[in-house]
């Protein structure tokens, strides 16, 4: 089996120290960064955009990983492969054309990943699990960091994983929202390939011990 993937989220980064961030992630066992993109009107909050996004991949040696929380991310969708992103991650609440918009996030280089809302049922991704590289499942509102986890989720990932089984398909499964030391290991177990952490990561005291102690929990 391979490895599950530990993917620190960056909006719980220091922003006025964010280069000292992101060589921490550089360094350490941490798989991706991930890079969380708000704009105010499909979520509730606005992290940042595009200069920062070029400010991080100029020196991010790891996979990028853009979860985009922004209505209509069609428009954006060459703006963020020009940037340097590997996995292209778009809301399903937000795609009303959701096959074309998964086939122009490949047209451009780019994984094409889709997120679900607590609430959305994973059967609504029946017809497009096979184009979709990485399902993100969203343990908490989106929105903001530090939230706590939603326990429903563990039931999802189950259902996701019956559908991916069912279907023949590749997709690998992500967990966004209060992933810490007390759930990683549960998560891992349901099925869970790739756990994203921000709060968790970077409010502990030595953030490469605690990456490296979530990789290793997650992989036991
Ligand atoms: C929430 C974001 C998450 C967030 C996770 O809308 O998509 O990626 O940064 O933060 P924590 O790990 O603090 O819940
Ligand atoms: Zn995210």
């Amino acid at each position: 089996m391979s490895s599950k993937l530990i993917a620190p989220s960056i909006l719980a980064a220091d922003f006025a120290n964010l280069e000292r961030d992101i060589h921490m992630v550089n360094e350490s066992e941490a798989d991706w960064f991930h890079i969380d993109i708000m704009d105010g009107v499909f979520v509730p909050n606005i992290s940042f955009g595009m200069p920062v996004l070029k400010a991080i991949t100029k020196h991010a040696k790891k996979t990028i990983d853009v979860h985009l929380m922004i209505v209509d991310p069609d428009r954006y969708i060459k703006t963020f492969a020009d940037l340097g992103s590997n996995i292209l991650t778009v809301h399903f609440e937000a795609c009303t054309h959701l096959h074309r918009t998964l086939q122009a996030i490949k047209a451009e280089g780019m994984k094409a990943g889709v997120a679900l809302n607590p609430h959305t049922n994973i059967n609504v991704l029946e017809d497009t699990i096979n184009d979709i590289d990485l399902v993100c499942l969203m343990s908490v509102n989106p929105g903001f960091g530090g939230q706590s986890f939603i326990e429903h989720t563990y039931n999802k990932i189950e259902q996701l994983k019956a559908l991916i089984q069912r279907k023949g398909a590749h997709t690998l499964i992500e967990i966004d929202g209060g992933v810490t030391d007390k759930n990683a290991t549960a998560l891992a177990k349901t099925g869970a390939d790739v756990l994203v952490a921000g709060s968790f990561v970077f409010k502990s005291p030595n953030q490469m011990d605690t990456i490296k102690n979530l990789r290793s929990i997650a992989n036991s």
